[in-house]
């Protein structure tokens, strides 16, 4: 008789998990405090500043415990947890890393864990974009931004996730995707960029299957054009021609995202798990 292929003992016990007990439904409680985030540990990837930041202020002001910023940056990223602990009372703790580093990036999720007791919320905002035309792309330059936006965001979310099934508790990641992980962007030549946020979607979906048995839920939120450092240099170019594309007329601002992300972190989005948000003043409508 034929050897059973190996695979079999990887899957049969993840289709057992999947036949197993449904994951419990949280305790009621009034909508608006569904949304609290008291007693909360939060990761924000990227959130020095742009979107990351933004979304880690909407956070803190919905009364997180404790929040860790993880980027290059170091003088952004000292000058956010400041004022982060000023406006927030929250206790923040900035890690210097690259995602792409996953010696780093474990080390700095397990002194987080150390140092707060646990994770329970992770934002993968840390993100590259170049323009560059597809037959002059360097393939060095090309795996630079999947390394960062795609391999980068996998590499968090397996260190943050790893707590998060040890803990037992359950947890929210939420991925910055793109409306490029859909549609392709245009006027502008950026296929590494689009190509990656496709990934970062699917990785989420793929995560979210996973990993619903642990109660960790993965979703994504993928916005339109927003007004961020990253875009500024293409401020007078682009500017015009990406707002004469979008419904809404204008790009969006980067608290924006907030009330997606604190919907997505807390008690509130309880049920969503796999799903790709886009905020993008109706930019993929057309
Ligand atoms: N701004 C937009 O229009 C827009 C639209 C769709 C999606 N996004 C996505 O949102 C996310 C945030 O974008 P933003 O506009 O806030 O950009 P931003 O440039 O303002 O902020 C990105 C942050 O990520 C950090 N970062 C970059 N590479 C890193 C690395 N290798 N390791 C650690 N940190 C790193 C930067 O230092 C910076 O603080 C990105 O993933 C981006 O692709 C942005």
């Amino acid at each position: 008789m034929a050897a059973v292929p190996q695979v079999a003992e990887a899957v049969i016990p993840f289709l057992d998990v999947c036949s197993q007990a449904p994951v419990a439904a949280p305790a009621k409680r009034s909508i608006l405090d569904s949304f609290r985030l008291d007693g909360k540990i939060a990761v924000v990837t990227g959130g020095a500043r742009g979107l990351g930041f933004s979304m880690a202020e909407g956070l803190c002001g919905a009364g997180l415990s404790g929040i860790a910023i993880l980027d290059l940056q170091t003088d952004l990223g000292d000058s956010a947890c400041e004022q982060l602990s000023s406006e927030f009372g929250v206790k923040a703790h900035f890690y210097r890393l690259d995602v792409r580093d996953e010696v780093a990036v474990q080390d700095a999720m397990d002194s987080v864990v150390r140092e707060f007791g646990k994770i329970d919320i992770l934002v993968c905002s840390a993100g590259v974009a170049d323009l560059v035309h597809a037959e002059d792309y360097s393939p060095a330059k090309f795996r630079r931004v999947i390394d960062i936006n795609l391999n980068g965001s996998f590499v968090c979310a397996q260190a943050a996730g790893k707590h998060m099934i040890a803990g037992a508790n359950g947890g929210s990641i939420i991925f910055i995707g793109s409306m490029s992980g859909s549609i392709v962007n245009w006027p502008q030549p950026q296929s590494a960029y689009n190509a990656s946020k496709a990934g970062v979607i699917h990785l989420m979906k793929s995560l979210s299957a996973e990993w619903a048995q642990h109660r960790i839920r993965c979703n994504s939120i993928s916005p339109g054009y927003m007004d961020t450092p990253l875009n500024t240099a293409y401020e007078s170019a682009l500017f015009g021609e990406w707002k004469s594309r979008t419904p809404m007329g204008r790009l969006g601002q980067p608290q924006e995202l907030a009330g997606a992300a604190l919907w997505l972190a807390s008690d509130a989005g309880s049920f969503c798990t796999g799903s790709d948000i886009r905020i993008d003043g109706g930019y993929t409508t057309l």
